[in-house]
C-alpha cells in the first residue's frame, strides 16, 4: 500500500536525527561511545528517589498520580522561580526542553520564518525548525552584515521575517563553546533591532568547570527572551521535565499551545523535582557531578594531548558534556565512522550539526557518558585511525601530485613535440618558397 498520499505537507521537512540513529543501531553498553549527549549514570541520585517518592506519596497521595495544571504543578513552579529569581507567573513547565524548542517553534513559526542560529546548531532544534518548515540562516553572518549596514532591519523583515534568534550562550552542544559578554549584547543588539525574540536554550549552565558565570541573555533582555531549563542535565532526563521562563503574554500562548501537546508534563515527577530543588539535594548533587565531569573534561584532554595526531585540534570547554575536534582538512569523518565503530568507538561527525553538512573534517566527541577506565583504551584507538586516515589522506595526496606532475611531464613533451612539428612546418614552407 502506498501511505504517501496520508501524510501532511510538514512531513518530508521532518529531518532524521543521525545521532538517534547510531542509538537505534548501536547497543551502547557494548562499545565506547562518545556519541551522545548522556549524562553519566553515577550522577543520578538513585539511592534518594526512594526516599523522595516516599516523600511525595506521603505528601500527595493520589494527587501525584492525577492529571495536574498544564502549567506544571505550582510546587515545582516556585521552586524555579525562586531560584532564578522570577515571578511563579514567568514559568512554564515543559515535558523536557526539546518540548521547550519544539512548542516555541510551534508557537512562532510559520513556513518561510527565520530562525538565525550559530552554526553549527543542536540538532533537536534544528529538527523542530525544520519540522515546522521555516529557514534557518546563520547569525554570525547577520551580526557581520550589521556592522556594515546599520539599516539591516528593513533589508530584512521584507524578505522574510525573523521571528526568533536561537542560541545556547553557555558550553554549546555541538561545538562547547561559551559566549562573552560582548557576544551576548551583540545577540540582543540584533534582537533588538530586527525586533525579534530570542530562545535561550540553557541546558547546561549550571554544569561549569571552570571560569566564571556570564550573565545570561534572559538578564539581558527579559523583555524578549525565553529561556529554557531542563532538569535532564542536573536530575535525571528520564524525567522528561524542562521549564521556559519569558513574558507571561508569550508564556499565555506557550501554556495554550501545550494543551494539545501532552496536556500536562508529569505530574510525579514533577513533585519529585520539585522536592530535590527545593530541599537542596539537587545543589548536593550538583557539586558531586560537577567534580565528576570536571575530571572526566580533563581526562579526555589529557588523552587527546597524548594520542592524537599533529594537525588535529580541539575545544577545552568550561562546561558541559562536549569537545569539539578539527581534523586535518582532507579528512572526513563521515567516511571514517563506520571503521570507527567496527572497532568499537562512537563519535557523531561534526558535519550533521552544520546547516549546509559542511566541515566534514570535524566530530564533536561526548566526555560525559563514558566512564574513565573505557576513556583511554576509546581515544587511543579513536587517535590510531585518524592518524592511519591522515596518512592514507597523504599517500593518496602524494599519488595525485605525482599524477598530475607525469600528467604534466606528458604534456610537455606532447607541446615540445608539437612545438617542433611546427617548426619543421615553418621550415618545410619556408623552403618551399
Ligand atoms: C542544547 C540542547 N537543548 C535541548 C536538549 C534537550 O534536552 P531535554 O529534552 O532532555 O531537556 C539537549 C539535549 O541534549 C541539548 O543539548
Amino acid at each position: 500500500m502506498d501511505y504517501s498520499k496520508y501524510f501532511s505537507a510538514d512531513v518530508p521537512s521532518f529531518l532524521r536525527s543521525p545521532v538517534r540513529e547510531i542509538f537505534r543501531k548501536v547497543d551502547l553498553s557494548a562499545i565506547c561511545s562518545f556519541a551522545g549527549g548522556y549524562p553519566a549514570a553515577v550522577t543520578f541520585p538513585l539511592a534518594d528517589i526512594p526516599g523522595l517518592a516516599e516523600k511525595v506519596l506521603g505528601r500527595y497521595g493520589t494527587k501525584a498520580l492525577q492529571y495536574g495544571a498544564t502549567q506544571g504543578v505550582p510546587e515545582l513552579r516556585e521552586v524555579i522561580a525562586k531560584r532564578y529569581g522570577v515571578p511563579v507567573s514567568q514559568v512554564q513547565i515543559t515535558t523536557s526542553s526539546q518540548q521547550g524548542i519544539d512548542v516555541c517553534s510551534r508557537v512562532f513559526l510559520d513556513p518561510g520564518d527565520v530562525v538565525l542560529a550559530e552554526n553549527p546548531v543542536y540538532l533537536g532544534a534544528l529538527q523542530s525548525f525544520r519540522a515546522y518548515r521555516a529557514r534557518v540562516q546563520e547569525i554570525s553572518a547577520v551580526s557581520a552584515r550589521h556592522s556594515e549596514h546599520a539599516s539591516c532591519h528593513s533589508e530584512h523583515s521584507e524578505e522574510s521575517p525573523v521571528k526568533f534568534i536561537y542560541v545556547i550562550p553557555d558550553f554549546n552542544n555541538p561545538s562547547g563553546k561559551t559566549m562573552t559578554l560582548q557576544e551576548r549584547q551583540e545577540i540582543v543588539r540584533i534582537a533588538r533591532e530586527l525586533d525579534c525574540l530570542i530562545v535561550e536554550d540553557s541546558p547546561y549552565r549550571e554544569l561549569r568547570y571552570s571560569g566564571e558565570p556570564v550573565t545570561t541573555i534572559r538578564e539581558l533582555a527579559p523583555e524578549r527572551t525565553l529561556q529554557l531549563g531542563s532538569f535532564s542535565k542536573i536530575f535525571a532526563p528520564g524525567f522528561r521535565l524542562g521549564w521556559i521562563i519569558g513574558p507571561e503574554e508569550l508564556l499565555e500562548q506557550i501554556y495554550i499551545c501545550k494543551q494539545c501537546l501532552d496536556l500536562c508534563p508529569p505530574v510525579f515527577d514533577q513533585y519529585l523535582a520539585a522536592e530535590f530543588m527545593g530541599s537542596g539535594m539537587l545543589d548536593a548533587n550538583l557539586q558531586k557531578s560537577i567534580a565528576e565531569y570536571r575530571r572526566r573534561r580533563d581526562l579526555m584532554v589529557s588523552l587527546l594531548e597524548k594520542y592524537m595526531p599533529a594537525g588535529v585540534s580541539w575545544t577545552d570547554p568550561e562546561g558541559g558534556l562536549f569537545l569539539w575536534l578539527t581534523l586535518p582538512p582532507a579528512l572526513d569523518t563521515v567516511a571514517l565512522y563506520d571503521k570507527v565503530l567496527s572497532a568499537g568507538v562512537a563519535y557523531v561527525a561534526g558535519s550533521f550539526f552544520y546547516t549546509d553538512g559542511s566541515h566534514r573534517n570535524t566530530m564533536r566527541l561526548n566526555f560525559s557518558f563514558v566512564d574513565e577506565a573505557k576513556m583511554e583504551p576509546g581515544i587511543k584507538l579513536l587517535a590510531a585511525l585518524v592518524r592511519e586516515a591522515a596518512a592514507d589522506a597523504a599517500a593518496a595526496d602524494a599519488v595525485a601530485a605525482a599524477a598530475a606532475a607525469a600528467a604534466g611531464a606528458v604534456a610537455d613533451a606532447a607541446a615540445a613535440d608539437a612545438v617542433a612539428a611546427a617548426g619543421a612546418d615553418a621550415a618545410a614552407a619556408e623552403g618551399g618558397r
